[in-house]
């Protein structure tokens, strides 16, 4: 009971760490939550720090929602693999550093998807795509995503899975209330270069 106490405590201090705003801070003297959209996630990164550092910060809000699922397998702990992922991207989101004000849980919760399934990552991955293809909206693109995990938790059977999916799918929608604001106002950022 005790390592499954710590294995929560790490997986939500993990997910708390603001690796975009760090980076931005260090590298480039930027507080990302005072440019664009103000979202200390990767999208804003990409938008306001270029595509170095929105890659870097891709790469470790995916990592830091796979690694409790990682080490949840490995260790072979009693608890589900999805609590830590979910755990990490609820960390994200609420992060202990920031007051709790925290990001989208987009890359962090692909990220325990990824580690549970890469499958239903590609899946996922393949409708984001294809979605930022079609509205050239990042956001509606995370929405979607988030939609088709929902809808796929419900073929695989797996309860665990489908509570996970539906907690993590209303924490996205929720935190991109403001974006489908924006959308419906017409004064939503597009991406340029797809
Ligand atoms: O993952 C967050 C993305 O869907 C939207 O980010 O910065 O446009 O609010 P942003």
């Amino acid at each position: 009971m005790g390592n499954i106490i710590l294995l929560l405590i790490f997986s939500y201090l993990i997910g708390s760490i603001p690796f975009s705003l760090l980076i931005g801070k260090i590298f480039y003297k930027v507080d990302l939550r005072e440019h664009g959209s103000g979202n200390i996630g990767t999208t804003n990164t990409f938008r306001i720090l270029g595509k170095k550092a929105g890659i870097v910060v891709l790469i470790l809000d995916i990592f830091k929602g796979a690694l409790p699922v990682y080490i949840t397998i490995l260790l072979a702990m009693d608890i589900h693999i999805f609590i830590p992922g979910l755990v990490s991207a609820l960390g994200h989101v609420y992060p202990i550093f920031l007051k709790f004000r925290g990001g989208k849980a987009v890359a962090t919760g692909g990220g325990a998807v990824l580690a549970y399934n890469p499958i239903v990552f590609i899946i996922l991955v393949s409708a984001f795509l294809i979605t930022l293809k079609l509205s050239k909206f990042v956001s509606l693109s995370s929405i979607v995503a988030t939609v088709v995990l929902i809808v796929l938790s419900l073929f695989l059977q797996d309860p665990l899975f489908m509570a996970f999916a539906i907690v993590l799918g209303f924490v996205v929608i929720i935190r991109h209330i403001s974006n489908m604001k924006r959308i419906k106002d017409g004064t939503e950022s597009k991406i340029t270069f797809m």
